[in-house]
């Protein structure tokens, strides 16, 4: 059988997507109410140094933006759906809806991951949100595995969502990833079950939902980064890296602590 990667590629890959979770873990235990999305930043920042990694968001540019995105995690709050930049000014706050993404750069190879809190107590309506995005990303990895196809994966968010009664984001996807952060191919949270792409074993590729409360259109705030909801309701973002095998998909961001 033939690998899409080699062995020795996918090893560096596990060892970067292991510290991408281990921060995304550290920043999630220190997300309490009163500190600033700044300092949670920066301790996203010193904690992937202290794992000899960096931040493949700081200084990224797609070319699409007004400038290179300036923080070294994306934090965002409530209606920000993703790409929020830590503020020294913004504190967390109880009921605040806060999503975290990681993705660090280890010695040439990426991995990517993102989860979403609530800070304190929630509104049931949060809680289911932040529940059913979670829930969607764990049937969208059991969709995957060597002979699927991307829509089979895309399906099982969008037919999961639906019966929620909440909104799927469009304008982002999931996406390969490993050797840099973007790759082919992309995968969207909704579509036909088999189509698209065929997933083969030793692929390795960041699935990422991201829910709305209310509807899923979206705006850009004028910093050229941060996405939120045109309706200003919350939304909510999980996402994994995974290694495609033979017989499904193994998580490969999980913590090493
Ligand atoms: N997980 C996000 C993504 O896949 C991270 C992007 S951060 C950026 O798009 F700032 F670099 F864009
Ligand atoms: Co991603």
């Amino acid at each position: 059988m033939s690998l899409f990667r080699s062995e020795e590629k996918i090893a560096a890959i596990r060892e970067a997507c292991q510290i991408a979770a281990t921060v995304l873990h550290k920043m999630k235990a220190a997300a309490v109410a009163g500190i600033t999305t700044y300092d949670l930043d920066q301790l996203g920042r010193r904690e992937m140094e202290a794992l000899g990694a960096k931040s493949a968001c700081f200084n990224y540019d797609p070319g699409s933006s007004i400038n290179p995105f300036p923080a070294h995690t994306c934090i965002s709050v409530n209606e920000e759906v993703v790409h929020g930049i830590g503020d020294i000014r913004r504190f967390l706050k109880e009921g605040d809806v806060l999503s975290l993404d990681v993705v660090v750069d280890y010695r040439g190879f990426i991995g990517d991951n993102a989860l979403t809190i609530i800070i304190g107590d929630g509104k049931p309506e949060h809680i289911h949100l932040v529940d059913s995005t979670k829930i969607a990303l764990e049937k969208a990895i059991r969709a995957a595995r060597s002979g699927k196809r991307v829509g089979d994966v895309s399906h099982a968010v969008e037919s999961f969502i639906k019966k929620q009664k909440l909104g799927i984001v469009r304008d982002f996807v999931g996406h390969g990833v490993g050797e840099s952060m973007h790759e082919a191919p992309q995968i969207p949270n909704f579509g036909r079950a088999r189509s698209g792409p065929r997933l083969q074993a030793g692929m390795t590729v960041a699935i990422e939902p991201m829910i709305t409360l209310g509807s899923p259109k979206i705006e850009m705030l004028s910093d050229g980064w941060t996405a939120v909801t045109r309706d200003r309701k919350p939304a909510a973002h999980f996402e994994h890296t995974i290694l495609i095998t033979e017989d499904g998909a193994e998580i490969l961001t999980i913590p090493n602590i």
